[in-house]
């Protein structure tokens, strides 16, 4: 099955589901082969192609399959999201999806299937490479970005996995057991900001269950959260093979399953509609939503278009120098001199066979490959000596003593050693977690041995999921993570060592000092089936700040080869509860000597709340560039969303009023600047029962007073209010009270008193 030659005129969605047997509309919502939908010929209607995705086009040639091992037709590798999360830079993302989009035309490609928004909650996720950060709202800027690039070139997206897939460990039937609140504040908003401001066309549902229901017929998730919530009209896709019982999936809000289940979900389908147990009304909604997309996919679709490999291929590179976060550099080793200085030992497999994309199904044959040793060598043409030494071979164990010691000899008489040490690439994947968080100990026995004998070590890093840096930081006197870069990775390693490039990523996730200090010890990856999500709110920096542990490098840190000062913080408040909008303003100077660009972070802090809130959470981010010397105001605008939390009794999203903190930063753990906003709250009264507990009867606007006034000053008045009682009686449901003797309200009053005051509550602020 291949995609038109000629893109057909558009399609008249009503008129031709008015004309489709229950046949035809059944077998519509399934894919025809591994990328395509099903056309009606009859009709027609044209089968369109959807692929991987999502740093690169992924579009197999022969044998169609499902998890990278078919060739694929070349295409631009970009960064992967491990590292563009990284950049904290949307309007470099919404270039690469403009780039990838400008790819998926010249090849007649509909759907890409990307970008993934799921959050990183623990580093030992085999699949962290494709995932952008531990926090939503950074994860959902970066997934909206790319969204709208991609978009904006007439190519559809599938913003993935909804939700709640964490793990790779039994992904396909795990269910991630997660209260509301949580989902609500943590896993859910990456998926609602891209939905919310980019309007995918299409969302993939995860293989997962949540809360014991699978995605892929949870009909609370793709119904009721996704299109009743959020406003979602566009296409539910299944994760492939995520289905599993076909009817209760289009119910559910499921529309097309990918790829072809050979016929099995059409029968189930018909069978279904037949014995009355599923609507027609709900598979014409499913049919709607796929002939929609196909209408919506054709005009991008003509043949013909190509795209600029060697543009695209400069935009790789940008984007990967942007990615790559410096994490120390002790005495400012870095930037290297490329004109003057002793020999270079450049050490490390990766520096000539980088690793730079993840295994499974987003691996991508690239149109060409930088690596850091040519490129070095390159860079400085013949002003500098450069020796390379493997060091080590990547899969295997134990280490090589004679590539040790060869590496040890360069080191030796080299002036400087640039080490690259990473993650071979069977240590993470799709479809499976990681052990450990360990580089592999050979690596780290090279290393001590290189320090033995050269102190001047620059450690680069190749990793699409955090490692543990310690101790063996020490032995390094500059490291730069430069997680996977895509195909222009070597070549943007090589311009930041010498400085041609200034670092810029800030970290997108947390390094902890061990693995034993994240938040999902003892609950990840689950067991019996399960996987108790019993950190709640606190992922990432939540966690590590709540239980104020020390890291080995912060959310957001980042170094750059020049300063920057933060001054003049102000902030101004417009109107109340959640119509709330917040201006933060500051003045970021460039105090170095060189050109570059700075990441300003703002976290908001509540400290006094009637429910438990993180210590602090990103809140905005912007991005500045500057020349040295230059200063600029930046200004960050928060909605009332940036002080809200859950209200699970109310189902809404409340501000309560009082006062926040405003915390503005080059990273979680270095603040600059912070003051302090006071808001008028929202509405917070939850709703009353007999069985809710006497204070917050009594602390209730309307039904407050009244309870007081029927107290009178008797001697039940005296136990609840009295200083020595109140508290000890302040949980006791108020129903339980009424039966107390000499109590003045009876039980059955109770409940028409509750009603009352909940019908009359007003605004509280
Ligand atoms: C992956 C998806 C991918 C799909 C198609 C699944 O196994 O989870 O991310 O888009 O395969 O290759």
């Amino acid at each position: 099955m291949t995609a038109q030659t000629d893109p057909p005129a558009g399609i008249d969605v009503p008129a031709l589901l008015a004309e489709l047997t229950l046949e035809e509309k059944a077998a519509l919502l399934d894919g025809s082969d591994f990328w395509h939908t099903e056309p009606v010929e009859r009709l027609g209607v044209p089968a369109i192609m959807v692929t991987d995705g999502p740093h690169g086009l992924r579009k197999q040639t022969e044998d169609p399959d499902h998890g990278g091992i078919g060739a694929a037709v070349p295409a631009t590798c970009f960064p992967p999201a491990t590292a563009l999360g990284s950049t904290w830079d949307v309007d470099l993302l919404a270039r690469i999806g403009a780039a990838l989009g400008d790819e998926c035309r010249a090849e007649q490609v509909a759907v890409l299937l990307g970008p993934g928004v799921n959050m990183k909650r623990s580093p030992l996720c085999g699949r962290n490479f494709e995932y952008f950060s531990e926090d939503p709202l950074l994860a959902g800027e970066l997934g909206a970005a790319l969204v709208r690039g991609v978009q904006s070139r007439g190519v559809g997206t599938s913003v993935k996995h909804f939700a709640a897939n964490n793990q790779e460990t039994q992904r396909m039937s795990v269910s991630a057991e997660v209260d509301e609140r949580t989902l609500r504040e943590i896993y859910l908003p990456a998926f609602e900001r891209v939905v919310t401001s980019a309007q995918p066309w299409t969302v993939m549902c995860s293989y997962n269950r949540i809360n014991g229901v699978y995605a892929s017929e949870n009909r609370w998730l793709l119904t009721d959260v996704l299109r009743r919530d959020w406003g979602y009209d566009g296409l539910v896709v299944s994760d492939w093979g995520a289905v599993n019982e076909r009817a209760a999936a289009v119910h559910a809000g499921l529309d097309l399953e990918m790829p072809s289940s050979s016929g099995a979900g059409q029968r189930k389908i018909l069978d279904a509609v037949r014995a009355g147990t599923l609507s027609e009304a709900d598979v014409d909604r499913a049919v709607t939503r796929v002939l929609t997309l196909v209408d919506k996919a054709l005009p991008a679709l003509a043949p013909g278009q190509t795209f600029d490999a060697d543009s695209h291929h400069a935009l790789a590179r940008d984007a990967a120098a942007a990615s790559v976060v410096l994490l120390k550099n002790d005495g400012a080793i870095l930037p290297l001199d490329p004109r003057a200085g002793g020999p270079i030992a450049v050490v490390g497999e990766f520096a000539r066979s980088p690793r730079y994309q993840g295994a499974g199904s987003s691996q991508v044959v690239p149109t060409r490959l930088d690596d850091a040793l040519t490129a070095l060598r390159r860079s400085v043409a013949g002003a500098r000596e450069v020796t390379f030494a493997p060091g080590f071979v990547v899969e295997s164990g134990p280490g090589d003593d004679g590539l040790v010691a060869e590496a040890v000899a360069h080191a030796q008489a080299a002036e400087v050693v640039v080490l690259f040490l990473g993650l071979p690439a069977s240590y993470e994947s799709e479809g499976y977690d990681r052990a450990h968080m360990d580089l592999p100990a050979a690596q780290i026995e090279l290393l001590d041995a290189l320090a033995a004998v050269n102190r001047q070590i620059v450690v680069v890093l190749s990793n699409g999921s955090v490692v543990a840096l310690q101790p063996w930081q020490d032995r390094a006197r500059a490291v730069l993570e430069g997680w996977l870069l895509g195909q222009g990775g070597g070549s943007a390693v090589v311009d930041l060592l010498f400085g041609a490039a200034n670092p810029a990523g800030k970290l997108a996730e947390t390094i902890p000092v061990r693995y034993a200090d994240n938040p999902t010890i003892g609950a990840f990856p689950g067991e019996n089936g399960a996987v108790r999500y019993g950190e709640g709110l606190l992922i990432g920096y939540r966690w590590y700040d709540a239980h104020q542990l020390e890291v080995t490098y912060p959310f957001g840190h980042g170094l750059s080869y020049t300063t920057f000062a933060y001054s003049d913080l102000t902030t101004s408040v417009h109107d109340a509860g959640s119509a709330t909008v917040v201006e933060v303003g500051l003045t970021v100077t460039n105090t170095g000597a060189r050109a570059g660009r700075e990441t300003v972070q703002v976290y908001v802090s509540d400290p006094a709340c009637s429910v438990f809130r993180p210590e602090q959470e990103l809140k905005a981010f912007a991005k500045v560039t500057l020349e040295p010397g230059a200063g600029t105001r930046v200004t960050l605008t928060l909605d009332a969303r940036a002080f809200s939390f859950w209200h699970v009794p109310l189902g809404r999203w409340v501000v309560e009023g009082g006062s926040f903190v405003i915390r503005v930063g080059a990273s979680s753990r270095d603040v600059r600047l912070s003051g302090a906003v006071v808001l008028v709250g929202d509405d917070v009264a939850a709703p009353l029962s007999p069985s809710t507990p006497a204070s917050v009867w009594l602390d209730h606007p309307v039904a407050g007073p009244r309870l007081r006034a029927a107290l009178g000053p008797g001697s039940m008045a005296a136990m609840l209010l009295g200083e020595n009682s109140a508290e000890m009686m302040a949980s006791i449901p108020l129903v339980r009270l009424t039966r107390f003797p000499g109590f003045p309200i009876a039980e059955q009053d109770l409940a028409g008193l509750a009603a009352e005051a909940n019908a009359a509550t007003p605004r509280v602020h």
